[in-house]
């Protein structure tokens, strides 16, 4: 543990790889994040649709979790889950979320905020039509957050609802679907030298989007 704490504390990494200023993004944010999502896909990232979110539950108890985002539009981004689950009841209690892209390959991060709320039925319904049936399966038989007793519970309950949907069209549970965040905050970040990084942040301001930097 001593040996591998030394070995952690002298981790470092020096970033060169781009840099950011206000001159340089696209004045709509949502352009700004299409543009680095795609310059993640275009350097062959790992999982560039995975993103960090954050929610704060009762108590005002925050915990976050990665998850994957399957579209976005106008700062608007989704998101699916089991509605019953830790996250969703945080949601229910407050729907202020903070979402954060880490792509270390370009040596960027990507924060978003704003609050959330269930996606249309038809949009939930389109993307569970179209998952694996597998995953079909799974999300009707999980209880997503929920304590089980073992593995062999999971497998008994994936078991009773394959039988359950025998040779039938599985439909998306009521209690599964997705998640739209309405983006009112933007920070890209790219790292630079001797940790001075840049970080250009909008902030939504009756209903203009105020482009400022921060400190690093
Ligand atoms: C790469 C990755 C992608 C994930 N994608 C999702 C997702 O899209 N939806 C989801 O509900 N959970 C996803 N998970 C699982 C979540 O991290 C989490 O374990 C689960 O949603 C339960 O979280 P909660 O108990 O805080 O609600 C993913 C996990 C990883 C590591």
């Amino acid at each position: 543990m001593h040996n591998l704490n030394n070995h952690i504390s002298s981790l470092r990494e020096d970033f060169t790889k781009g840099t950011l200023s206000k001159d340089d993004v696209n004045k709509l944010p949502h352009l700004q994040f299409e543009l680095w999502i795609q310059q993640a896909i275009d350097a062959k990232v790992i999982e560039p649709q995975a993103f960090n979110i954050a929610t704060v539950g009762l108590n005002n108890k925050p915990s976050n979790r990665i998850v994957y985002l399957r579209g976005f539009t106008e700062n608007k981004f989704y998101f699916y889950t089991n509605f019953n689950s830790h996250k969703s009841m945080d949601i229910e209690q407050n729907s202020q979320v903070s979402a954060c892209f880490f792509y270390p390959e370009l040596e960027r991060q990507i924060r978003i905020e704003g609050t959330v709320q269930k996606a249309n039925d038809e949009l939930s319904d389109t993307y569970f039509n179209n998952r694996p049936r597998q995953s079909q399966i799974g999300a009707w038989s999980s209880p997503q957050s929920k304590k089980i007793a073992n593995r062999v519970e999971l497998d008994h309950l994936i078991t009773k609802t394959e039988k359950q949907f025998e040779n039938k069209t599985i439909n998306r549970p009521p209690f599964w679907g997705g998640y739209t965040i309405n983006a009112t905050y933007y920070e890209f970040w790219q790292g630079r030298k001797s940790r001075l990084h840049d970080r250009i942040c909008y902030e939504l301001k009756n209903e203009q989007w105020d482009i400022y930097r921060l400190a690093p």
